[in-house]
């Protein structure tokens, strides 16, 4: 499987891979928005045949901070191609590009409370930490964990 940066032109497969794979869901235009505004932050996973099996969908926080800092909006790959590695994969090249384009200091992102295997990717792969609840932050009522991962910075 091959993983490289995200293009306009897959923008149509992701947005498939993910309708399949999460009940969060998003117009074309933010991804669009997306792949205008951060290009070097989405990434895509396809097969031999070009069909993208798994993507990340990244950015930068728009609200003014003191530090900038990446978000994953989502990630998110096909059933068959699971525990493949290749999730981690593509969480570990959006965060070196935050960090190499961006000077990221931190990246944050929501998950379901009931998600488990990306919680588990998140905290036992990737060294991400909770830090925060949000009650009743999807739109089915379920509470969301607000993870977040710090950079190792030179002092
Ligand atoms: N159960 C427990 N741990 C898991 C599982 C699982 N089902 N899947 C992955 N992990 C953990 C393991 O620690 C795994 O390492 P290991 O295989 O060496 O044990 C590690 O994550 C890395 O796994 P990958 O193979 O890289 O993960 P994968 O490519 O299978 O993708 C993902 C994981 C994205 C969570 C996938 O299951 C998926 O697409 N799920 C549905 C969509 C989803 O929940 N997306 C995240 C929503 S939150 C957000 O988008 C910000």
């Amino acid at each position: 499987m091959d993983i490289r940066q995200a293009t306009v032109d897959d923008l149509l497969g992701m947005q498939n891979a993910n309708l399949l794979n999460l009940p969060e869901n998003y117009t074309f235009k933010y991804y669009l928005y997306h792949a205008l505004t951060w290009p070097e932050l989405s990434y895509v996973a396809v097969d031999p045949r070009g069909r993208v099996v798994g993507y990340i969908l990244a950015k930068m926080e728009e609200e003014p901070s003191e530090e900038p800092c990446g978000h994953v909006t989502s990630i998110s790959v096909l059933r068959p191609y699971r525990r493949l590695g290749l999730a981690n994969k593509l969480m570990r090249q959006a965060q070196e590009a935050m960090v190499a384009h961006y000077n990221a200091a931190k990246i944050t992102l929501h998950v379901r409370k009931s998600n488990r295997a990306a919680i588990s990717l998140y905290r036992d792969t990737l060294g991400f930490e909770v830090h925060l609840m949000e009650k009743g932050y999807y739109a089915d009522g379920e509470d969301a964990y607000g993870m977040r991962y710090l950079f190792q910075r030179p002092t």
